[in-house]
């Protein structure tokens, strides 16, 4: 009998995921996220573009991660492995060092040393991953990454493994089925360009299967339209702006501090299939876009993440994206993973009282 109990993307999307029958999922209930409906947004309204925010910061471990890490983790322990290993900006070590407790078997994480976020580095420390912190940037421990597990009995988790863009896919499932169809634009940050690829995947797979059962049904259902692609990174690490890989990446947006994206030819296809564009924008205006949806819409979200936003609504007032657009924004991990980064761009004031009535009187009048 089915209760309505949602228990994680891989049961809900299982016939359209490469995982074996028999396979037992190793799930922490994730995906089924919110899509939120953008409500003070004056640089949307005024032209009628709906804008969403697909809220993956609500993902159990705070980010999109966890639904490449249930399904790569679930085919790692289907596979008989004892030990995963992954090079991480934060949020992938923070994913897989959760799912490896779940599932009872070992994290290795390489994690540059000093630049990831406290939240993140908490999250690995807590589910006790072992912690490897490089000399070293992003690019180093993916390099790394790659020729150990060559010689060692250790699945790569990052989205070099197929698994992971697998199971990433299902979020664009999850927007058309809650849309009815897909966006006009789907914008979102790059880093190490998986999550682009994983959602072109999804729309592309969508599409294709609604023109195979077109023919039958003489009108079109909508499924066939599939988003244009608007992948943003940030200004100090863009090698998608640069046309090549770049050395010494440098951005506040640690999770996207990357030079030598993994998934480059992927990444490039989607956005030229989909006729799309690459767009870089400075930490300023990334930090100003996270401000903006904190104190206006409500939703924090981590610096990184804030990349789509600080695109859209760049493209919304030059006119790239036309008036009557629906824009759906990847917000790809939550704010409560960089603290340090939102208290220290905050301006809120830090008053401090003494503890009686007056006092508290006193501010409120002055504050109303
Ligand atoms: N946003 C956040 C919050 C991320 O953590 C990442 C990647 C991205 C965007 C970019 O996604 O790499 O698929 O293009 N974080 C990885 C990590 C690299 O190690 O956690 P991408």
């Amino acid at each position: 009998m089915s209760t309505g109990y949602y228990s994680g993307l891989i049961d809900r999307y299982r016939s359209v995921l490469p995982l074996a029958e028999d396979s037992r999922a190793i799930s922490l209930c994730e995906g089924n996220t919110p899509l939120v409906l953008c409500k003070n947004l004056e640089q949307a309204n005024q032209k009628e573009i709906k804008m969403y925010l697909k809220y993956e910061g609500l993902n159990p471990t705070g980010s999109f991660k966890d639904r490449g890490m249930t399904v790569a983790v679930t085919q790692a322990v289907y596979e008989g492995s004892r030990a995963i290993i992954c090079a991480s900006t934060g949020n992938t070590s923070a994913s897989a060092a959760a799912y490896a407790a779940r599932a009872g078997i070992k994290a290795f994480v390489l994690i540059p040393e000093g630049n990831i976020a406290m939240g993140k580095l908490a999250q690995a420390m807590m589910h006790g991953a072992i912690i490897l912190q490089i000399r070293g940037n992003f690019d180093d421990g993916m390099r790394l990454v790659k020729e150990v597990a060559e010689n060692a009995p250790v699945n790569i988790v990052n989205s070099i493994n197929p698994y992971r863009l697998q199971g990433q896919k299902t979020a664009a499932y999850e927007i058309v089925e809650e849309l009815g169809c897909a966006p006009d634009f789907h914008c979102i940050p790059v880093g190490n360009a998986g999550n682009i690829s994983a959602y072109w995947m999804g729309y592309s797979e969508i599409a294709a299967k609604a023109s195979a059962h077109a023919p039958e049904t003489a009108t079109t259902s909508g499924l066939e339209a599939r988003p244009r692609m608007l992948g943003y990174q940030a200004a100090g690490a863009a090698p998608f702006i640069a046309g090549k890989p770049i050395e010494n990446p440098e951005t506040v947006a640690t999770a996207i501090r990357i030079g030598h994206p993994q998934s480059w030819d992927l990444a490039q296809r989607a956005v030229e299939e989909s006729k799309g564009w690459f767009h870089a924008f400075s930490d300023e205006q990334i930090l100003a876009a996270q401000m903006l949806l904190t104190a206006r819409e409500g939703i924090f979200c981590e610096p990184a993440s804030a990349t789509s936003v600080a695109g859209a609504l760049h493209d919304i007032e030059h006119d790239n994206i036309p008036g009557g657009s629906t824009v759906v924004c990847t917000l790809t991990g939550h704010g409560l993973k960089d603290p340090d980064i939102a208290i220290r761009q905050s301006s809120a004031e830090l008053v401090t009282i003494d503890a009686e009535l007056k006092s508290v009187k006193d501010a409120i009048l002055k504050n109303l």
